[in-house]
């Protein structure tokens, strides 16, 4: 009875942890938000049936605060989410309680807010599984643009920048988990042709299959940034959101012909060899992802992503 019940256990870890080194798949939007009340969010709630990882966006304050209960409120959902199995991929981000999104304080607040959040996701290790931590900290929502010290991508940033956006990414790798930086051509300024870093794309499918995805690689040279990004980030824990609304922003999301059809997301995916995606944005994308008169499409869009690390 014992050894039954040990064994039984045993094969229930098993599982989740092959769930957990294995693919992610569609992943589901959550948010908390220092200086508000996140037990709502922080309780565990079932997810979307085809989704069991969390994209989560912890927004902090730029005031140099110790942010202890944000933190208390990350582990506590890291508690609760990883015992039923659910991994997580954590974004920090500066913001304010009003909902006033902010970007990156000054170099110091920063890269104190940093290793503080590096030492936090260290910690959680064993607790619940995290496949990547997208670098955020930087720009709006964390997303490396308009903030003081990411005014420009890549080799056209200056030396100072490029050095602070080395220095936030290193911090974390140090957690032994796998970092995402947000523009392919940041990737080559600082990682030259490294998959030690990976990549996210908040901006998928924004042009359609031809797209640039919102300016997340120059139109002009399109061919050589797939490249780049398959050669880094492809089959590499690669992955992020849909987007509808950004520079290229052509393609029609309420289309499921086309969506569904041989130049839609699911040979997109597999072009770009992407791993996970928001199941819940744009509000056409969840309206498809959610319809199971749509199974089908679905079902080939969900196995196209989980064919991929
Ligand atoms: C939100 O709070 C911040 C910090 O106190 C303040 O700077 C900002 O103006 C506020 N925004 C709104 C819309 O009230
Ligand atoms: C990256 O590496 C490639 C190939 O080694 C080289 O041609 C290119 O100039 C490098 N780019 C940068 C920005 O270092
Ligand atoms: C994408 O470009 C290729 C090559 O130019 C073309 O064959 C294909 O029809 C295009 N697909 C879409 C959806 O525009
Ligand atoms: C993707 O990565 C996995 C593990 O890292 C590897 O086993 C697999 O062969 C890779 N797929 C391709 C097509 O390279």
């Amino acid at each position: 009875m014992k050894y039954a019940t040990k064994l039984v256990r045993y094969l229930a870890l098993g599982v989740l942890l092959h769930r957990a080194s294995a693919t992610v798949g569609f992943t589901t939007y959550k948010e908390i938000d220092e200086g508000k009340d996140n037990s709502g969010e922080i309780a565990y709630s079932g997810l979307f049936s085809r989704s069991s990882t969390l994209f989560l966006y912890i927004q902090i304050t730029p005031d140099g605060a110790d942010h202890a209960d944000i933190i208390d409120d990350f582990k506590t959902l890291a508690r609760n989410f990883g015992s039923q199995g659910v991994s997580v991929i954590p974004r920090v981000r500066y913001g304010w309680p009003n909902n006033t999104i902010a970007t990156e304080p000054e170099e110091s607040i920063l890269m104190n807010d940093v290793s503080t959040f590096a030492t936090v996701f260290q910690d959680i290790t064993g607790t619940i599984n995290i496949p990547v931590i997208q670098a955020g900290f930087l720009g709006e929502w964390g997303e490396w643009h308009d903030g003081q010290y990411c005014q420009a991508q890549g080799m056209a940033d200056t030396a100072e920048d490029l050095a602070i956006k080395a220095n936030v990414v290193n911090t974390l790798l140090s957690t032994g988990h796998k970092v995402a930086l947000r523009y392919p051509a940041d990737h080559q300024a600082l990682f030259n042709g490294s998959r030690a870093v990976t990549i996210h794309d908040d901006c998928i499918f924004d042009g359609g299959f031809n797209g640039s995805d919102g300016g997340t690689w120059p139109s002009d040279d399109r061919q050589t940034w797939i490249d780049y990004i398959i050669e880094v980030a492809g089959n590499n824990t690669f992955g992020g959101e849909g987007c509808d609304n950004a520079g290229d922003a052509t393609f029609d999301w309420s289309d499921y012909t086309a969506l569904c059809g041989s130049d839609g997301i699911a040979a997109y995916i597999d072009t770009l060899q992407i791993a996970y995606m928001n199941y819940d944005y744009p509000t056409d994308y969840k309206n498809l992802i959610e319809d199971s008169s749509e199974g089908n499409c679905v079902d080939a869009i969900q196995a196209a992503l989980e064919s991929w690390n």
